[in-house]
Order: structure tokens, then C-alpha cells, then sequence
């Protein structure tokens, strides 16, 4: 079986081998956002031996399903990112919603940093409900155009690499929401007052940051460059 080259991306290793997202979330590497790193200088940016973390991705890969993320084509990917992550993300936003406000009612007076939690979990639900809607109806229709071989013109390839930079800026500030959510539940930890739903909200919280992860990294690093790679070049039309 081939080394790990620590002179690889964080990305490329996780498109190759998505197993590894899970070695990367339990060492707190930012695999999806700052994916373009090389897996040496992440090791050192947060002070971790990189021979350690390259033995702990071997393990990873022995133990777990190492299959590559393979699609067929762009549009084959874009409908894997809407049935995966955002149909979830339809689904279990105005649950965990409603959830979240319910826990910050009952325990907010013994854990007064559910008042912020809520808060910033409505941002982000609203938010990320708009971005993925605007991802559907802005540019994975022209994805399948390019999948089916049409050329879109040198305006609307314009329109979609100034949408694309816009999504990236969303990706960013999501990951800025799901920091400040880590942070005020001191990293999903479950107090020893907490009843099933506050640990169930927890699990959830959780599940949500892991996921995005994910859908980030198959956005920002996977979709959007090879989208890109494909629009023509060239100025836009005034
Ligand atoms: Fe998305
Ligand atoms: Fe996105």
C-alpha cells in the first residue's frame, strides 16, 4: 500500500481516501477551508508530529472503507452534494432549530450561554438555508450544462465565477458560526445536568459541524475548481 506524501494536500488526501475527514475532525485539522495545505505544514501550523498523524491516517485507512469519492462526471457530484448534504440540511435545520430553543428555555437560567447559542444557531440556520437554495438555483443547473458538453457564454461564466467566489465567503463564514457554536458548548461536551434532549441537541450540533465539513470540502475543493477548469475564459460582455 503507497506512503502518505506529507507534501500533499490536506483536500487532495481526502478526495482520494474520505476516511480520512475523520482523522482530520478528531485532530482538529481544517481539512475543507483550508484544504489546500500541505498535510506538513497543517502537522506544524498546530503543532503535531507529522509522522504521528501520518501513522493515525494509516490506521484510519486500514480500519475503514477507503473507497475514493468517485463520480462519473460534475453533475453526478452536485446531486450527490443536494441528496447528502442538503436535503439533511432541509430536514434537520428547523428540527435542531426548534430543539435549541427548547433546551435554551429549560436550561438556560443554570447555563446562560444557550441564550447565545440560539441565537447564532437561527444565523446560521437561515443562512445556510439561503446559500444552499441559491446553490441549486445559481449553479448547478450551468454544472449540468457543462456536464453535457454546452458552453455557456463568456457573461454568464462570469456570473458564475463571481457566485462561486460569494459561496466560498459563505463557506467561511458558516465555519466562523460552527467555531462560536463549538466554543459555547465547550466542544459538544455534556454537562452532568443535562437531560436526554440537551444531549441529543449536542449529538446533533455535532453530526451538523462534521457534515459541513464534508459538503465543504466537495464544494470548495472538488466541485467549484473543476467547474472553473471548464467555463470559457475570456472578458465578460458589458
Ligand atoms: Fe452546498
Ligand atoms: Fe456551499
Amino acid at each position: 500500500m503507497t506512503d502518505i506524501d506529507p507534501d500533499r494536500t490536506l483536500a487532495s488526501l481526502v478526495e482520494e481516501t474520505p476516511a480520512y475527514a475523520r482523522a482530520f475532525e478528531s485532530l482538529g485539522l481544517d481539512y475543507c477551508c483550508e484544504g489546500d495545505r500541505t498535510l506538513a505544514t497543517a502537522c506544524d501550523q498546530a503543532d503535531l508530529a507529522v509522522d504521528d498523524v501520518r501513522a493515525r491516517l494509516r490506521e484510519t485507512r486500514d480500519r475503514e472503507d477507503a473507497d475514493a469519492d468517485d463520480w462519473e462526471g460534475l453533475a453526478d457530484l452536485a446531486d450527490h452534494v443536494v441528496e447528502t448534504h442538503h436535503d439533511y440540511l432541509r430536514e434537520e435545520l428547523p428540527a435542531l432549530q426548534d430543539l435549541v430553543a427548547k433546551v435554551a428555555r429549560v436550561h438556560g437560567e443554570n447555563h446562560p450561554e444557550l441564550r447565545e447559542l440560539e441565537a447564532e444557531f437561527s444565523e446560521l440556520a437561515e443562512e445556510m438555508r439561503e446559500h444552499i437554495e441559491e446553490e441549486e438555483t445559481e449553479l448547478f443547473p450551468v454544472v449540468g450544462k457543462l456536464d453535457r458538453g454546452e458552453s455557456p457564454s463568456t457573461d454568464e461564466a462570469a456570473r458564475l465565477r463571481e457566485a462561486i467566489r460569494t459561496f466560498e465567503d459563505d463557506h467561511a463564514a458558516t465555519a466562523d458560526r460552527l467555531d462560536r457554536i463549538a466554543e459555547l458548548t465547550d466542544g459538544y461536551a455534556v454537562p452532568g445536568d443535562a437531560c436526554a434532549s440537551y444531549r441529543s441537541m449536542l449529538d446533533r450540533l455535532d453530526r451538523l459541524e462534521r457534515d459541513t465539513h464534508m459538503h465543504v470540502h466537495r464544494e470548495n475543493n472538488v466541485l467549484f475548481p473543476r467547474a472553473e477548469e471548464r467555463l470559457p475564459t475570456g472578458p465578460a460582455e458589458a
